[in-house]
This record gives C-alpha cells, sequence and structure tokens, in this order.
C-alpha cells in the first residue's frame, strides 16, 4: 500500500466506503475493518474484533463498532488507541512445533503455545491450521491472510506429508485401505499416498501425504484400520519441508519458497 507522507490527518467522517468490493464500480484495495487490523500485525483476528468491541478503534477520527466496515486502504485512516495503523510487510515463517505445545495463541488451561517458540519475532503471524499437541513437525504461520486461506482449504489440495509410528503390524492390506480412503464419522477420506518404512516386531512406520487437513486426521484414519498412532511428525507441507531445522526453532520462508507456495494456490 503507497501511504502519503505525512500521514493523513483524521477527517472525523464516516468511512469512504460502506460497502463490499463488488458493489464499487472501480477496482479500490478494500478490506475489512477486522481484517486491516490483524494484518497490521499486533495481533490475532479475535483480538483485532475485542479492540473494536472495546471502542479502542477508530475511522476517520469516529470510533467504530463494525468488524466488517469495509476499509479503503488508500482513503482511510484507521487507529488502534489513536495510533495509525498501517499495513506490515509480509511475513512467512517454518516452525518445527515439538510435542507438548498447543497451536493456539493463548491456552486456556495456561499450557506452553507454539507462540512461546516464537520469542524475538516482531509482528504477529497466524498459524495455518493446526497441529494436536501430541504431534510436533512443520507449522506455518503467516500474516498473509489469503495465501493461510487458500493453503488450508481443501478443495486446493495442498500435500501434507506425515511420518507415523503406528501400533501394530500393518498389512498392506491395511494400508491399500489407506491409500483408497477410510471412513470417518465426517465422511471418507481422499485417496492418500502410503509408503511402508519399516517394521518393528510392535510397530510400523510410515510415511502418508494426505490432501486434506481435517481435525486429527491421520489420527483417525489409523484408529479406523483397527491400528493406533504412537508417534506423528508432519513433515512436509507442498515445498516445504524439515530439512535444516531444529526441534523448536523457526526459521522465514525464502522468497523462492513463498513463490512456489503461492503460484500452487494460485493453480
Ligand atoms: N493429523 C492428526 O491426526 N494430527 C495432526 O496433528 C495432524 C494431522
Amino acid at each position: 500500500m503507497t501511504r502519503r507522507d505525512p500521514p493523513r490527518r483524521p477527517p472525523t467522517k464516516r468511512p469512504s466506503v460502506n460497502r463490499p468490493p463488488e458493489a464499487d464500480g472501480e477496482k479500490r484495495p478494500l478490506k475489512t475493518l477486522e481484517r486491516v487490523l490483524s494484518k497490521a500485525g499486533f495481533g490475532s483476528r479475535t483480538e483485532a474484533r475485542s479492540w473494536i468491541g472495546d471502542d479502542r478503534v477508530a475511522v476517520n477520527g469516529l470510533v467504530m463498532r463494525n468488524p466488517d466496515q469495509w476499509i479503503d486502504l488508500e482513503r482511510d485512516y484507521v487507529t488502534l488507541d489513536g495510533k495509525e495503523i498501517r499495513e506490515q510487510a509480509r511475513r512467512y515463517i517454518l516452525l518445527y512445533k515439538p510435542k507438548g505445545y498447543v497451536t493456539t495463541y493463548k491456552d486456556p488451561e495456561g499450557r506452553p503455545t507454539v507462540y512461546h517458540l516464537l520469542e524475538g519475532l516482531d509482528q504477529f503471524v497466524a498459524q495455518v491450521g493446526r497441529l494436536d499437541l501430541d504431534t510436533s513437525g512443520l507449522l506455518l504461520l503467516t500474516n498473509d491472510t489469503q495465501l493461510a486461506e487458500a493453503l488450508t482449504n481443501p478443495e486446493r489440495h495442498v500435500p501434507k506429508k506425515y511420518l507415523v509410528k503406528s501400533s501394530g503390524l500393518l498389512t498392506e492390506e491395511q494400508l491399500e485401505s489407506l491409500r483408497r480412503g477410510v471412513d470417518l464419522s465426517d465422511g471418507p477420506t481422499r485417496p492418500a499416498e502410503v509408503t511402508l518404512l519399516r517394521h518393528t516386531p510392535t510397530c510400523t512406520f510410515l510415511e502418508i501425504t494426505i490432501t486434506e487437513g481435517r481435525n486429527r486426521q491421520v489420527r483417525r484414519m489409523l484408529e479406523a484400520i483397527g491400528s493406533k498412532v504412537l508417534k506423528l511428525v508432519r513433515v512436509g507441507i507442498g515445498p516445504l519441508t524439515l530439512d535444516g531445522l531444529s526441534i523448536g526453532k523457526f526459521r522465514e520462508l525464502t522468497a523462492e519458497e513463498v513463490s512456489v507456495l503461492l503460484a500452487m494456490t494460485r493453480e
């Protein structure tokens, strides 16, 4: 977004736009108020809503209580506690989540969250999907809400690869059911890629790639074939891998990784 310098003065008038972009003949850079706030990098969309509810947000000098108000980024002057909100640079973070961390911003039970691992990061990034408390591995976090939505959209079929340690000696027939898709309480799963890595006397190591992201999907798939996940690690999302990253650490995506992800979600 281009910003004028010095910043615009609050003109104390209604926001310039109060209808969705489709209703406005010309193409303008519009976003809802909630999104403008969350993209500014200070907090999540839930927090943005609470600031709006607490009358801390003004648009063109007037307190605005509607989180779905359309904002024209070129014309409207948005403030939080009197300070102008500016859109932040996009950030893409790849975290190697350890077991025992919840994938949420605040945990009502006080357990450690993945945000405790992002110390030193000066901007808010939201997690793209979730990993269970007991799952470790690759978690992507970003303030690019469009990319996050595209990556979690089940229609996009973005591949997510997991290493699984599963109870029992799984047979080729059981693996074949996983490949074909199994029936879960929320419907049949799409075909999955499944590779048997090895057996031990009591368990089976597999690599499984799914293109959906349903709640506890891999665990439920294994339960559906009569097994139980003993250990689960997500090792890939699309082109991203954990290579070179230590557990509990994070890094920024490279420009090339970002452009591959963007291209994938536009296909
Ligand atoms: N599938 C699961 O069962 N758990 C996860 O955390 C991710 C995928």
